[in-house]
C-alpha cells in the first residue's frame, strides 16, 4: 500500500512539475490545467454548500474566533479537499467553513495560503477561485497589519479603499483562461464602494471607530525595517501587510465584490526601540476581535 502511495505521490509531483514548467512558459498544462484542479475541489465542496452562500469570509492572522458566530453545518479540513494547498502559519486554522449568520448562509475561510509559505501563486488564490465556482459573489477579507499612519493605534480598525502592490508576484502572471477571467481586468476600484459604505454605517451604528486607507501589500515574511515603513508611508500607504493583495486581484479576475478590512496588529513608524514579533500581532489581533467580528457580523447580515 505504501508503495502504491509513493508511485503516486511521484506521479502526481511529475505532472505538478510539468504544470508549473509550462505554465512558466505561457502554455496550459493538458494534463492537469488549473481550471481542472478547480473543478475537482468544486466539486467536493459543493455537497456540504446545500444552502448555496453567495458570501464569504476569509480571516486573517488571530481572527479565526469569528467563527464562533457562525452556526456551522459543515467543516472541511483543507487537507482533504482535493488539490488544496495547506496553511502552515500558527494562528490559521486550515479549514473551509459552510454555515449560517442569523439565517445567511456563508462559508468562511479559517486560514489562508501566503506567498512567502513558498506556494506558487496559483496556489495562493486557489480558495478564491473556488469561492466563486461555488457560487459566491461577495468577499469579505480580513487581515492582521502594520500601520503607518501617525494616527493609528494597535487595535484600530481599518477599511481598505485601496491597495498598492509592492514586488508582489501578480497571480494573473502566465496564460489566461478566459474560463476564470479577462486577459486584462480593470483595477480601478478594486474594494467594492458600495461595501465600503454599508460597513461606514453599520461601524457609525454600533459606534466602532473606524478608520479607512490604503493597504501596502509586501511578500514577508521579514517585517519592515524603519526606513520600509517610512517609505510605505511617503508613498501614500496606510498600513502594510503579507496576504490580500493576490487574492483581491483573482477575486475582481473572477468578478467577485471584494470588502476588505486590516486589524493594525502593530506599528511601524515608532520612536521606541522595540521589535515587531508574530506573537505580538496575534495578540493584537485577538484583543481587537470582538469589535471585527460585531462589524462583519452585521455587514453579512446587511448584504442582499
Ligand atoms: N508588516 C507586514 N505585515 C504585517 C505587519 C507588519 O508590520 N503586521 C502584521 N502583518
Amino acid at each position: 500500500m505504501d508503495q502504491v502511495l509513493c508511485a503516486y505521490c511521484v506521479l502526481k509531483n511529475i505532472v505538478i512539475f510539468i504544470d508549473t514548467v509550462l505554465k512558466a512558459c505561457g502554455y496550459l498544462c493538458p494534463l492537469m490545467d488549473s481550471y481542472q484542479k478547480l473543478l475537482e475541489a468544486t466539486e467536493y465542496l459543493q455537497e456540504f454548500n446545500r444552502e448555496d452562500a453567495k458570501i464569504a469570509v476569509v480571516l486573517g492572522s488571530g481572527l479565526g474566533n469569528f467563527t464562533k458566530d457562525i452556526i456551522i453545518t459543515g467543516e472541511i479540513d483543507y487537507s482533504l479537499i482535493p488539490n488544496f494547498p495547506i496553511s502552515t502559519v500558527e494562528g490559521h486554522q486550515g479549514k473551509f467553513i459552510f454555515g449560517s449568520i442569523d439565517n445567511k448562509p456563508i462559508i468562511a475561510l479559517a486560514g489562508r495560503f501566503h506567498f512567502y509559505e513558498g506556494y506558487n501563486t496559483d496556489d495562493v488564490v486557489f480558495p478564491i477561485r473556488v469561492l466563486k465556482m461555488l457560487g459566491v459573489q461577495t468577499l469579505l477579507l480580513s487581515n492582521a497589519a502594520g500601520g503607518v499612519d501617525p494616527s493609528f493605534q494597535i487595535g484600530d480598525l481599518m477599511i481598505i479603499t485601496d491597495h498598492i502592490s509592492f514586488a508582489i508576484t501578480n497571480p494573473l502572471i502566465g496564460a489566461n483562461d478566459e474560463r476564470i477571467g479577462p486577459r486584462f481586468p480593470d483595477m480601478s476600484e478594486p474594494y467594492k464602494k458600495s461595501l465600503i459604505n454599508k460597513a461606514k454605517e453599520i461601524a457609525n451604528r454600533l459606534n466602532i471607530k473606524i478608520k479607512e486607507g490604503v493597504y501596502f501589500g509586501v511578500t514577508g515574511p521579514t517585517f519592515e525595517t524603519r526606513s520600509e515603513y517610512r517609505m510605505i508611508h511617503a508613498l501614500g500607504a496606510h498600513a502594510v501587510g503579507m496576504s490580500t493583495v493576490q487574492e483581491v486581484i483573482a477575486a475582481v479576475h473572477i468578478g467577485i465584490d471584494v470588502f476588505a478590512m486590516s486589524v493594525i496588529t502593530d506599528i511601524g513608524i515608532r520612536d521606541d526601540d522595540n521589535v515587531i514579533t508574530h506573537a505580538e500581532v496575534l495578540i493584537a489581533a485577538k484583543d481587537a476581535e470582538p469589535k471585527f467580528s460585531n462589524l462583519f457580523r452585521e455587514l453579512i447580515i446587511s448584504l442582499n
